[in-house]
């Protein structure tokens, strides 16, 4: 029988903290001891050295994910009443980041194998909308493609519809840092990238934290200067509709020790993925994450099994002290703040894969012994009962 302290929990980011305990402390001590805590060195090094890895050649660290959509999209000059077209089976997040700016959102089915946008849908949206056939005057201005998962969208097809309608591409990256295409890193095929650094994201800080990058110039000092209360030149602002988003210099410093392991746990992740989708084979019942195809790499923020018995998996699980979740239980598009959108499509596949989905723990600090704990567990699938 297994004990309680033997508990896995669905996500650590204690654990990654305790990976790499003393480079962490020593850089908050630096920190400290330098005494610039907000927009430093450190910040000013972590943007470079993060959209580097990211393979563009800027990057705007802002206080959270949330605002990073935000902020891109207003770099873009969205705002009040534009159409910008974006998922319900995301974090509520994404689409707060769109009302935020005052554009309206317009939900896109997803493809329910990889959980991400369907690009056929998108277009079929938009081609109703360029008929008069849509229920909404807005103006088609922007594509929100969410990367779920740790799984890249169909950027290809995605950015071949943005440019036949004319429409900027924001890419949310809040789960996916270093998932690829063909070796290309999301975040650098839209107009921008947003990432998040909330704690348990493949790149966690140890709070808020987040970064728009872009291989635009023009698009960088507007971000740069929206982050910052609109100011271009200290106290003076340009825009009034900068805000206060700075990510600060300790964030930065912990996010910098960080990101020098960030391939090595993604590695890790794969690894335990492959390990898990092993263990699921026979299990008939269960639907194993698909990635794209070739040349998609899925770094596994989460894993995410599709099964109509998932109430009795995650019971199965919690009984032998492995810890679960469903990522998220309502489409957005259901939520009360968005429920009452005129701007709502059918969505049926978004509302079925909410009822399948569940999340097992999955991140680079657990051990040989706790993955196989977990795949012995998913081994036993068929033979659970009620
Ligand atoms: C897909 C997605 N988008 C946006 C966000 C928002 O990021 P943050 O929590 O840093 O504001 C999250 C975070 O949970 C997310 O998972």
């Amino acid at each position: 029988m297994t004990g309680i302290s033997d508990f896995i929990p669905l996500a650590s980011p204690l654990a990654g903290y305790f990976s790499q305990k003393e480079e962490i402390d020593q850089s908050i001590q630096t920190v400290l001891e330098k005494g610039r805590y907000i927009l430093g060195t450190e910040v000013e090094a972590f943007e470079k050295e993060f959209a580097e890895y990211i393979g563009v050649p800027f990057g705007v660290g802002v206080a959270s994910g949330t605002d990073a959509i935000e902020i891109a999209l207003r770099s873009l000059g969205i705002g009040t009443g534009d159409l910008v077209f974006t998922v319900s089976h995301t974090a509520g997040a994404t689409v707060a980041a769109i009302c935020r700016c005052g554009a309206v959102p317009v939900f896109v089915d997803i493809d329910s194998n990889t959980c991400t946008m369907d690009p056929n849908h998108l277009e079929q949206i938009l081609v109703s909308i360029t008929d008069g056939k849509f229920p909404l005057s807005g103006i088609p201005k922007a594509i929100v493609a969410v990367h779920l998962y740790g799984q890249p969208a169909d950027m290809n097809a995605i950015l071949d519809i943005a440019q036949k309608f004319g429409l900027y591409v924001v890419e949310d990256c809040a789960q996916a840092h270093g998932a690829q295409i063909s070796g290309k890193r999301v975040g650098s095929f839209g107009h921008m990238g947003a990432f998040s650094f909330y704690p348990t994201k493949n790149l966690g800080a140890i709070g808020d934290g987040g970064m728009v990058t872009t291989e635009d110039s023009r698009l960088w000092e507007k971000l740069k200067s929206l982050r910052e209360y609109g100011w271009k030149q200290r106290y003076i602002s340009e825009t009034d509709s900068g805000i206060n988003s700075r990510l600060d210099e300790i964030q930065a410093a912990v996010l910098r020790v960080k990101l020098r392991i960030l391939e090595k746990n993604n590695l890790r992740r794969i690894e335990i993925a492959e390990k898990y989708h092993q263990a699921l084979e026979k299990q008939n019942s269960v639907h194993i994450p698909l990635t794209q195809g070739k040349g998609f790499r899925h770094v596994y923020h989460l894993y995410v099994i599709q099964s109509a018995f998932r109430d009795r998996i995650a019971r199965f699980f919690e009984k032998n002290a492995v810890g679960t979740g469903i990522h998220y239980p309502v489409p957005v598009h259901l939520q009360p703040a968005f429920c009452n959108l005129k701007s709502v499509t059918m969505l049926p596949r978004t509302e079925k894969v909410c009822n399948e989905i569940l999340s097992i723990p999955i991140y680079p600090e657990l051990s040989d012994d706790q993955t196989d704990r977990i795949c012995h567990l998913l081994e036993q699938i068929h033979n659970i009962e009620e």
